[in-house]
């Protein structure tokens, strides 16, 4: 950050209000046992201020709204599709778009059209569903994070990065088994950290010597271009259109879940410059999604999209959201609450391992503090460690666990106050002062995919 006296306050003003709901401990007791202590399975009227993701979480403005009633519900080739293709293509340089009902269903489209069993892809950090619509397709997903993003104390600005040497390489040993290769901007499983445009542009380099082609999964294209405006030599005088374009630029197709960084409740898109991939997604698409014209949305949530993408771009809302996650940041830090530095664009994460050191990978230590926090202050955060991401090796059958055990407090778009902020923060320090006491946990029931939704847990 050039300047450390950051915009203290948000570009705009509440035109509407929502009451939030307020609980007793003996409530959350109840709600948590009830909820199997999955904190997926909380009735929202049982949280007080919800961290669970800042995905589709935001709060729409005036303006997004009143696009809304510009909906035109044609079946095909309606108007609102017309506006969000052209702002897509406008921001993206892309020619083909493909609206979804989210970015899932764009990775489950592309993915389908791409991959054959066997196949590799790889990415800077796969995102969880990324990872198992790849699996799903009998690919096999590749996380190539740069070396820095497993030091949580390392400064370095762009921790978000590809590994390039071992992108090379594995493109080099596995040649016509890699149908395509994956940034994902901000690197939202290590972090919500970004990459660097000479990191995608090395990538993309690598990508053509290999003949293979490279897409970004772009949630949060636009905080990614703050970071580069920021922090990147060569870039503090473009505007974040110019760099977020120079970064499609890059790549040869794109996935978006809208519900970031365009501001939507719901929406996502693929975009692509190859006209064989557009059609064979058609194809698919039309059985399972929708139209090529509406892809699982209504008009109106097109126009949302198209609305929320340029205010996405806009420099001062992005700072204020920033400066607001790295406020969290650093109050935290100040009650001596271990996270992982730099603060990301979207969300804080907490080191759960330090906080916890007692506590076995095994018995899920984020899980057990993330219960422990909704307890204590009727914050809900997400787990982003084991129960994501621990898995059994195919051939040695032993459970491999990841690096880090991280628990991730998202901050939704527009929503909440520096007061919330106070709030949150005072809760995770207070369980962070009591973490020696915190029992592990152990699952009850846990299906074979994606468990962190659906899985039950129990204390050990
Ligand atoms: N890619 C990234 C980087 C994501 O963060 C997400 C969703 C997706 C793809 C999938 O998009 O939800 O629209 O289907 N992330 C949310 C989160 C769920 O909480 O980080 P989706």
């Amino acid at each position: 950050m050039s300047d450390p006296n950051w915009p203290a306050f948000e570009p705009f003003k509440a035109k509407v209000i929502e009451k939030i709901p307020i609980t007793t401990p003996s409530q959350r007791r109840a709600a948590a046992e009830r909820a199997k202590y999955n904190l997926f399975k909380l009735l929202a009227r049982e949280v007080t201020i919800d961290l669970l993701t800042d995905s589709g979480t935001g709060a729409l403005s005036d303006m997004q709204w009143s696009m809304m009633m510009r909906g035109d519900e044609s079946y095909a080739g309606a108007e609102s599709f017309c506006r969000l293709e052209e702002t897509v293509r406008r921001i993206t340089g892309m020619r083909h778009v493909i609206p979804t009902h989210q970015g899932r269903a764009a990775e489950n489209l592309l993915f389908s059209a791409l991959l054959k069993p066997g196949d590799i892809v790889p990415n800077n950090t796969h995102f969880d569903t990324t990872e198992a619509n790849v699996s799903a397709k009998g690919g096999i997903p590749l996380n190539l994070p740069c070396g820095k993003a497993h030091d949580l104390d390392d400064l370095s600005p762009f921790k978000g990065d590809m590994d390039l040497d071992k992108l090379d390489q594995v493109l080099t040993e596995n040649k016509g088994k890699v149908p395509v290769v994956f940034t994902t901007v901000t690197n939202n499983s290590a972090g919500g950290q970004p990459v660097s445009m000479a990191n995608l542009k090395a990538t993309a380099e690598i990508c053509k010597r290999h003949g293979v082609p490279f897409y970004l999964d772009c949630a949060r294209y636009a905080e990614n271009a703050w970071f580069i405006k920021h922090r990147e030599k060569g870039y503090a005088k473009k505007s974040l259109e110019q760099i977020a374009h120079d970064m499609f630029g890059c790549a040869d197709g794109a996935l978006m879940s809208a519900k970031k960084d365009a501001y939507v409740n719901i929406g996502g898109f693929l975009a692509t410059r190859d006209r064989k991939v557009k059609d064979r997604v058609a194809e698919i698409m039309v059985v399972v999604e929708g139209f090529v014209t509406y892809g699982g949305m209504a008009g109106r949530d097109m126009e949302a999209v198209a609305q929320g993408l340029n205010e996405g771009l806009d420099e001062d809302i992005i700072t204020a959201r920033i400066a607001q996650v790295a406020r969290l940041g650093d109050r935290l830090t100040e009650l001596g609450v271990p996270i992982l530095k730099p603060a990301g664009g979207h969300a804080i994460y907490l080191d759960a391992r330090r906080m916890a050191p007692h506590l076995p990978q095994s018995q899920f230590p984020g899980q057990a503090l993330t219960v422990e926090i909704y307890l204590e202050g009727g914050v809900r955060a997400v787990e982003i460690g084991s129960v994501m991401f621990a898995h059994k090796d195919a051939e040695s059958g032993e459970m491999v666990y990841p690096e880090l055990e991280l628990i991730r407090l998202a901050i939704p778009r527009r929503v909440y106050t520096d007061a919330h902020m106070e709030h949150v923060a005072q809760t995770v320090a207070a369980v962070n002062n009591r973490a020696d006491g915190v029992r592990g946990m152990k699952f009850i029931y846990a299906p074979p995919r994606l468990k962190h939704f659906l899985a039950h847990f129990d204390w050990v």
